[in-house]
């Protein structure tokens, strides 16, 4: 059965003592079996530092984007094999920040989501619409052709190494969150078209998170939806009482 999952994404925050801090809160505060899988996204810069510090416990270290290439000529890009070199096997690709202000495509991200894959990482791809897409009842539609133009032309093993992550735009960092009812209402959507294209099997076991504004007042709620398994954690991730009390809204 799919797993719940709660991913941290850090984004252009905390520089090495701040990442440590934070660690070291998030040693500090956990306690027991975590009611979910726990992910944390660092810079770049403190991937490694992030994975020798979390590696004796059951926190996934994450990036937050990969370049399409191996190697060569790309100034200030990092592959998969560098990534995997420093202990990271899973990847966020298709963050809307992304998507908005380095004009990543559905057909750039078919191709990071390729080369990610054949490095044998695990995928956490985001996607989602903008608030004039759902105010022209448009979000459906997109949506669904982020999926299609990004995802559905993997072999049906690959959907082992795939989390969605569906973030409507609108939410993101806004303070607003998409009510219980419409998180649910899209993410049943969305199992719906993968179960269309790929199967019930693969459907169901596909983890698809939430994220925009997902805080410890508002978690529970969203979560309680059956096809809401998780979070992607944006500015509440960054302090480990708030992150933790998110891990535990299951
Ligand atoms: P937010 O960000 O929780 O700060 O809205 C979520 C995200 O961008 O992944």
């Amino acid at each position: 059965m799919r797993k719940n999952i709660v991913a941290g994404n850090w984004k252009m925050n905390n520089d090495l003592a701040q990442t440590q801090e934070l660690i070291a809160d998030l040693k500090k505060q956990m306690s027991g079996e975590p009611a979910a899988t726990i992910m944390v996204a660092p810079t770049y810069t403190n991937l490694y530092p992030a994975f020798e510090a979390l590696k004796d416990t059951p926190v996934i270290v994450a990036a937050q984007n990969m370049h399409q290439e191996d190697n060569g000529a790309f100034t200030g890009e990092i592959s998969a094999a560098m990534l995997k070199s420093v202990g990271v096997e899973t990847v966020i690709l298709g963050h809307s920040e992304r998507r908005a202000q380095f004009n990543e495509t559905n057909e750039l991200l078919a191709k990071k989501v390729d080369v990610a894959l054949e490095n044998d990482m695990t995928v956490i791809f985001c996607f989602g619409e903008e608030l004039e897409d759902r105010k022209a009842d448009k979000h459906f539609d997109l949506v669904e052709r982020q999926l299609k133009e990004s995802l559905y032309h993997l072999p049906k093993e690959s959907w082992k190494s795939i989390i969605l992550a569906y973030e409507p735009v609108w939410a993101i960092g806004t303070g607003e969150t998409a009510s219980p009812e419409q998180a649910q209402e899209m993410h049943a959507f969305i199992r719906k078209s993968v179960a269309d294209k790929f199967g019930s099997d693969v459907a169901d076991g596909v983890s698809i998170l939430y994220g925009g504004s997902c805080k410890p007042g508002n978690a529970k709620e969203i979560f309680a939806n059956e096809d809401v398994d998780g979070g992607l954690i944006g500015g509440a991730s960054l302090k480990a009482e708030d992150f933790l009390a998110i891990v535990n809204s299951f």
